[in-house]
């Protein structure tokens, strides 16, 4: 069977190496032809780790190619997956303009019937629409099946996941096309991966719902967080999350306090879920309250700060973290970048450093009181206090006493409760944890 993935981001570029690993013939398509070219020459254009080891294999096996243009490789493929960025537009709404351009190009180049496999998140309703497009034009017995496919990878450990999923969710009214996803996803089915065959709409809800669920409990964990930080005398957030984890029916995953969510995915689906609901003449109000409590949270980040220093203005501040998560160089939606600007606009200098996520920062974050630095000691020197904003191993590893020693400061405040706090107090710190003292 024979493959074409038009988009090569994270999630086409995984899911185009992932299926080329199971033994398919599978061309990526991208219009970046930059990124094409990097690619051809076996350079993943990305931070994923395993990316590039997984794509290099099946290039030099010859069963993964790349290219600039798409119209070849539909022709070539009998099923196509569409897996191009959909960003969140200022009203919530997703972005279907490259969805619809990639719809475009498929349909120019169509020769024979295909199944057509959206990847990409995508409102409900997507798929019953593009169907409908591509089937526009095609003289019967030519006809195109969409099937919704959507993607549950997460950034830092998308290629572990996409051989080890914790569910394959297929959408389709037709069992044919049905037959050819399990036939696709076969490596899956021995491994005893649950499948979830559904209709379009729910497949498409699915993907919406999961990001929306998280959000939730992330937010909770921190307003718990923030509830553990005003009662004090100790009361601990971890342990308060590792009992509640211990419920089955509770689950101890996505309980850990931080600066808030962020990245490309999971902030722009729980807005996109509560539109969506709107949309219909319903409300998700639990959805709303945790974007509502996840625009406030970095601003604790702040409090703790101000509670260390007294005023802001003039101070300097060691940023260590800038990624939305630690594993990727993603800066999109970052909660560290929105602490840092908030900072800039108290009138903070900041010192900054991120293992991969300089280059990606650094067009982003321009104030000339902003100092790149190119490690973590290099960030703390001279510094009135330090935030750990992402969640990174190698800053659980820092000497602290030495970090203590080069700042002119003492205040230390872990948006991620990375450090252990007695250790912290040990060497002199001014400790500030997220829901623990
Ligand atoms: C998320 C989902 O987890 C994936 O299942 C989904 O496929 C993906 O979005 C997508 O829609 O493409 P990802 O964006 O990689 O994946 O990020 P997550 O690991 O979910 O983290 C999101 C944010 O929540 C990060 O800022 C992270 O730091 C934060 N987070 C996560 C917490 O603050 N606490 C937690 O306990 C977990």
């Amino acid at each position: 069977m024979r493959i074409a993935v038009i988009g090569a981001g994270y999630a086409g570029l995984v899911a185009a190496a992932g299926l080329a690993d199971f033994g398919l013939t599978v061309t990526a398509a991208d219009i970046d032809v930059h990124k094409i070219e990097l690619l051809q020459g076996g350079k993943v254009p990305l931070f994923e780790p395993g990316l590039e080891e997984l794509v290099r294999r099946n290039l030099e096996r010859g069963r993964l190619r790349f290219t600039a243009a798409p119209a070849a490789a539909v022709r070539d493929s009998s099923v196509i997956f569409i897996a191009v960025p959909t960003g969140g537009r200022p009203d919530a709404t997703l972005d279907l303009s490259q969805l619809w351009a990639a719809a475009d190009a498929i349909s120019g180049a169509l020769n024979d019937s295909k199944v057509v496999v959206i990847k990409s998140t995508v409102p409900v309703g997507t798929a019953r629409q593009l169907e409908a497009r591509l089937n526009q034009t095609l003289r019967p017995p030519l006809h195109c099946e969409v099937v919704s496919n959507p993607e549950f990878l997460r950034e830092g450990s998308a290629v572990e996941e996409f051989f080890h999923p914790n569910r394959v969710v297929i959408g389709t009214p037709s069992s044919q096309a049905a037959k050819i996803m399990e036939e696709i996803y076969r490596p899956l089915y021995l491994i005893a991966t649950p499948f979830v065959f559904t209709t379009w709409e729910t497949a498409e809800l699915i993907k919406l719902a999961s990001n929306g669920f998280l959000a939730l409990k992330i937010s909770f964990i921190n307003e718990l967080a923030n509830l553990c930080d005003a009662i004090g005398q100790g009361a601990d957030v971890h342990v308060v999350a590792r009992a509640l984890g211990l419920d089955p029916r509770i689950g101890s995953k996505f309980l850990h306090p931080g600066p808030g969510f962020g990245g490309s995915c999971l902030p722009k689906d729980a807005r996109a879920l509560a539109q969506i609901a709107r949309q219909q003449g319903t409300e998700l109000k639990t959805v709303e309250a945790a974007l509502a409590a996840n625009a406030a949270q970095h601003r604790r980040v702040l409090e703790k700060l101000k509670a260390g220093l007294g005023s802001l203005e003039g101070k300097t501040i060691a940023i260590l973290g800038l990624s939305f998560k630690a594993k990727t160089d993603d800066v999109r939606e970052s909660q560290p970048l929105k602490i840092c600007e908030a900072l800039l606009a108290e009138g903070c200098s900041l010192r900054v450093f991120d293992p991969a996520a300089l280059p990606t920062t650094r067009p982003v974050l321009t104030s000339d009181r902003v100092r790149y630095c190119s490690d973590s000691l290099e960030a703390v020197e001279g510094c009135d206090a330090l935030v750990v904003a992402t969640e990174w191993n190698e800053f659980r590893n820092l000497d602290l006493a030495q970090v203590k020693r080069i700042m002119r400061g003492a205040v230390l405040v872990d948006a991620r409760n990375v450090f252990d706090a007695g250790r912290a107090k040990n060497v002199g710190f001014h400790y500030y944890g997220m829901g623990r003292s």
